[in-house]
């Protein structure tokens, strides 16, 4: 006979109908061995309590310990009849410990409060891993930045020509973003060390059970602060969610920078044979599927957070069935990064560039006009002249199909009495980077600090 948790007041068994559209051990068995971990910790604070006698807590943790041997070799699996794996596993005790013992663990706790810890004990050890992932992207970035010290760009604005910068420079802009995103599963973990375990179905346990005890057996820094908060909410979920998203969003913006740079017109980067794919039917392409599938897979991880904001509005106080829907999307989040990110390490530490070529774009589309304009500043004219000057040569350029560096002392000295021969001190990229050595700057010097203080930080992690 099919066991129920909740088989005492219903007449019959749910219709198949509702037990295939209830059922979520097919998502929700990864979490087994975070459940079996809270069977435990909840067994000792029913000992403490005088609920179990040192016989019975011995058996139960015994029961336990066979329970998560079987599963983990897989003698043990949800059935079919399984609601969920809180079903699963109370129905695997009771095969284990027999209904009398296996019957008594389910006192003081409720699946809405141990599902609410449960997912938080599995996030917490997943931003860990997917956190270690996004370092490994952010030293190859660093790696390649080290790579290329002096090796200059074009910088754009509004995907144009903007001002000359040095490769190191754009790849470490890369960097910076993701070790935020380390940074903000580190934040994000002080508010999800908090269990709800203890909270029962939503007021509380009458049994005298130790919520902390609890907490601090699941490695948890204490418990939530209020019983109806910790089973009804699910910021912390939210919270990891955006987390991850942003991730996606960062590693997408640079893959489409890759894949721009990836094609004839540009020929700024070259893909490893290993991490770049081939085609059925045109037998010269090279393709950076890895770029367009971290593009493509932000989509999907955005989507995963947004689902999962639509599920929460609108939920009154307590628990809500809609809270079952909370898993998938991070669960899908959690995979996906996991496989993305060490795909995405691996192109970016085995793409080798073009320098010549970048160098050799960099100055062009009269990316150095700023700095006639900031020469002339320093020379006491102020900046709304200076713009104008500057403005004007690259219109004389423009109009003769040359370049800045191609102008006369003549052509200079006609468009402004102020330009001087050696405005051309600045008409060069190495002079253009060079000036930029504030803080933060594209300058040589302050990348190679820039780079240091990177590395350091992605050190401390
Ligand atoms: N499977 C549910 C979830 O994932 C937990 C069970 C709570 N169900 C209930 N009817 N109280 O949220």
């Amino acid at each position: 006979e099919r066991l129920s948790l909740w088989g005492g007041r219903f007449a019959g068994g749910p219709s198949a109908a509702l037990a295939r559209l209830s059922k979520s051990t097919h998502f929700d068995w990864r979490l087994a061995p975070q459940d079996v971990a809270g069977s435990r910790a909840h067994a000792r604070v029913l000992h403490a309590a005088g609920l179990l006698d040192d016989d019975e807590l011995a058996g139960m943790l015994d029961a336990l310990d066979r329970l998560a041997t079987d599963v983990a070799s897989g003698v043990f699996v949800a059935a079919d009849d399984d609601e969920d794996v809180h079903t699963a596993l109370e129905r695997g005790l009771i095969e284990r410990a027999g209904p009398e013992l296996g019957g008594k663990l389910r006192a003081g706790r409720s699946r809405n409060d141990q599902i609410a810890t449960l997912v938080r004990m599995f996030l917490r050890e997943q931003s860990r891993v997917l956190a270690g992932h996004v370092l490994d992207v952010v030293d190859a970035l660093i790696d390649q930045a080290e790579a290329h010290p002096a090796a200059p760009m074009p910088g754009r604005t509004h995907l144009q020509h903007a001002q000359p910068v040095l490769l190191a420079h754009h790849l470490l802009a890369h960097a910076w973003p993701l070790l935020r995103d380390v940074d903000r599963w580190i934040d994000w973990d002080a508010r999800a060390a908090r269990s709800p375990y203890g909270s029962g179905a939503l007021a509380g346990s009458s049994l005298g059970l130790d919520p902390a005890a609890v907490a601090a057996d699941l490695g948890f820094e204490g418990p939530v602060e209020n019983s109806i908060d910790g089973t009804a909410s699910r910021d912390v979920v939210a919270e990891f969610a955006f987390v991850a998203a942003m991730v996606g969003i960062d590693l997408s913006r640079f893959a489409e920078e890759i894949i721009v740079w990836n094609t004839k017109e540009f020929g700024f980067v070259r893909l490893d044979d290993a991490f770049s794919t081939g085609s059925s039917i045109m037998p010269q392409k090279k393709n950076p599927d890895i770029a367009e599938l971290a593009r493509g897979k932000a989509g999907r991880v955005i989507g995963d957070l947004t689902g999962l904001l639509a599920t929460l509005k609108g939920l009154p106080l307590a628990y809500n069935r809609d809270l079952q829907e909370d898993k998938e999307p991070v669960f899908d989040q959690v995979d996906t990064l996991d496989a993305l990110l060490p795909a995405f390490a691996g192109m970016v530490a085995t793409m080798t560039f073009d320098t010549d070529r970048m160098a050799e774009l960099a100055p062009q589309g009269f990316s150095l006009a700023t700095d006639i304009a900031e020469w002339l500043v320093r020379d006491g004219v102020p900046f709304r002249v200076a713009h104008e000057v500057a403005g004007a040569c690259v219109r004389v350029c423009e109009e003769r199909g040359i370049e800045l560096w191609d102008l006369s002392d003549d052509d200079l000295a006609a468009i402004s009495e102020h330009l001087t021969p050696e405005v051309r001190a600045v008409l060069t990229v190495e002079g253009s980077l060079a000036s930029r050595d504030a803080v933060g700057g594209t300058a040589p010097a302050r990348v190679a600090e820039q780079l240091q203080a990177a590395k350091e930080r992605s050190a401390e992690f």
